[in-house]
């Protein structure tokens, strides 16, 4: 079902250039579990590292607009310029998170968090 999810994704919204699903393991690390677009090498990431670690530690979306501003970006291609983050959540506990990134500078707006914050949901009430 992630893989279908992260394909949908990918190939639906030419400005999502990466579209990857962490799942949270051990309480503690985010592990990669679908992707579509372009390879990472972050396949595990510490809860707190990076900006999928905060969006996991604060429990909220995080969107970044300039990924090279962010001193706590992991890059995985030097193209990136802006990503989102969306926890995936059941009640207060974090389950996973869905990551995506742009080459397009501020690619991210308030319509997109929206739909990929019902995603989540439905990626939730799924699992
Ligand atoms: N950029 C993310 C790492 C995951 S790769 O983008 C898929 C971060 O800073 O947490």
């Amino acid at each position: 079902m992630l893989d279908r999810v992260v394909k949908s994704l990918q190939t639906g919204f030419p400005h999502y250039t990466g579209v990857y699903i962490y799942w949270l393991e051990g309480g503690d690390t985010l592990s990669l579990r679908a992707f579509c677009g372009r390879p990472t090498d972050h396949t595990k990431i510490p809860v707190g590292q990076g900006i999928c670690g905060r969006a996991a530690r604060e429990r909220r979306t995080v969107v970044v607009e300039d990924v090279n501003a962010d001193p706590a970006y992991l890059a995985c291609s030097l193209e990136t310029r802006s990503e989102i983050v969306v926890p995936i959540m059941r009640g207060n506990a974090v389950l996973g998170e869905i990551d995506i990134d742009s080459d397009e500078p501020a690619a991210f707006d308030p319509a997109d968090r929206s739909f990929l914050e019902k995603v989540a949901g439905l990626i939730a009430a799924t699992a």
